[in-house]
């Protein structure tokens, strides 16, 4: 399966998980501070990932997706963030909506903590230092093996 995988990381941290995902997934890495056109023609399957600003992926991304064409096109997303992800903190919704305002099924998500000094954070260092870590890297590749297996089993279901 073609996968692309379009990403911004401002200090590093998502890019963390973006490397592990796209290893497993023998996916293109388009770095959205390096490559600024990107065709998605031929891929099956794209990720698209940030950090976590001001409660939704960067805005860099968000601008990157609102110049994409209509595509109807399987995706998932990731991210790195100071807080967890619940509910009431819902920071895939910007992203997930765009996407499917784009035509894009939205299939999974996979979020961790990374480290920040972002706002009072900086008083103490900052917080989640050493993040993403071993661990989050190991379930960054679990989830890059599932997202494959549902997107090929989806792919197998639409070749019919
Ligand atoms: C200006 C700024 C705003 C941030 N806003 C949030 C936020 O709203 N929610 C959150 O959980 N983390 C927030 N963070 C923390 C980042 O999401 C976190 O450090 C992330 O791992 C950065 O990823 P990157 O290095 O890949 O860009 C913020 C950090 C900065 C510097």
């Amino acid at each position: 399966m073609k996968v692309a995988i379009v990403y911004r990381s401002i200090r590093g941290n998502t890019k963390i998980i973006a490397e592990a995902i796209s290893k497993i997934m023998g996916a293109d890495l388009f770095d959205l501070s390096k490559v600024k056109r990107i065709s998605l023609d031929g891929y099956e399957l794209i990720g698209f990932g940030s950090g976590i600003y001001y409660g939704k992926h960067h805005r860099d991304l968000l601008k990157f997706v609102d110049m994409l064409p209509h595509l109807e096109k399987e995706a998932f997303i990731f991210s790195t963030s100071a807080f967890r992800r619940i509910p009431l903190l819902d920071f895939d919704r910007v992203l997930k909506k765009r996407l499917e305002r784009k035509g894009f099924g939205v299939i999974a998500s996979f979020s961790c903590r990374g480290y920040t000094n972002y706002l009072f954070f900086s008083l103490f260092g900052g917080i989640w230092k050493d993040r993403p870590n071993h661990a989050d890297i190991s379930k960054a590749e679990e989830f890059a093996r599932n997202v494959l297996r549902i997107a090929s089993y989806h792919q197998a279901g639409v070749s019919k």
